[in-house]
């Protein structure tokens, strides 16, 4: 079977980060053909800006060149006061920008959040939705994985031990996995 390129953010930078231990958790039950990257090099992605005089700034270059690369897009975040963390937006704005590759242009995107608190950063999640979709992303997921109390999911080692989500996470992967192999079916006219 070929496989699936995914590749995987996570919007916090935080010690410690839940979020961080749901994208791992998240690349450990992928299973094949999924092929996850777990990237951390966001704490290095500058404040987007609209200078049209490009160069992108080089890590925003590469992060553009491989997200465009990839089958699928894995974005996992947090919730700060009901919205996403400032850095995420920074690297969807940076990745929604028309210029060439134009790497979220019909990407599929799956979305994951974590949270303490019972929602698990539904709303976080819902608004990444939309922005994505502004940006012309293909949302694979609704709130598939939103892990509540996340703090009692995840061991002292940063990783997410819960039955709960995990099953969640392995369900979601199954939908993407025949969603991803019926688009592969279709043959452009
Ligand atoms: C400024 C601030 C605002 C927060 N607002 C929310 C919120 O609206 N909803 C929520 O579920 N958690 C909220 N939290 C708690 C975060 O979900 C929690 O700190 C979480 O652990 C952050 O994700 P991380 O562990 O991946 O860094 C907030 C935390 C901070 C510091």
């Amino acid at each position: 079977m070929e496989s699936i390129d995914v590749f995987g953010i996570c919007g916090s930078v935080r010690a410690g980060s839940l979020n961080r231990a749901l994208l791992l958790a998240a690349q450990e039950l992928a299973g094949a053909p999924f092929q996850v990257e777990a990237w951390d090099g966001n704490a290095g992605v500058p404040h987007v800006d609209a200078t049209m005089g490009r160069p992108f700034p080089a890590v925003v270059a590469t992060l553009r060149d491989r997200v465009a690369a990839a089958d699928v897009l894995l974005l996992v975040t947090p919730e700060l006061n009901r919205s996403i963390p400032g850095n995420m937006k920074d690297v969807v704005d940076w990745l929604g920008i028309l210029a060439p590759p134009r790497p979220l242009a019909g990407k599929p995107v799956v979305l994951m959040s974590a949270s303490p608190n019972r929602l698990g950063g539904a709303f976080a999640q819902l608004q990444l939705a939309d922005l994505l979709r502004r940006c012309g992303a293909e949302v694979l997921s609704d709130l598939d994985v939103a892990v509540g109390y996340a703090h009692r999911h995840v061991d002292d080692h940063g990783v997410l031990v819960g039955e709960d989500p995990r099953r969640e996470i392995a369900e979601l992967w199954q939908r993407v996995l025949t969603r991803v192999q019926s688009d592969r079916q279709v043959v452009p006219a």
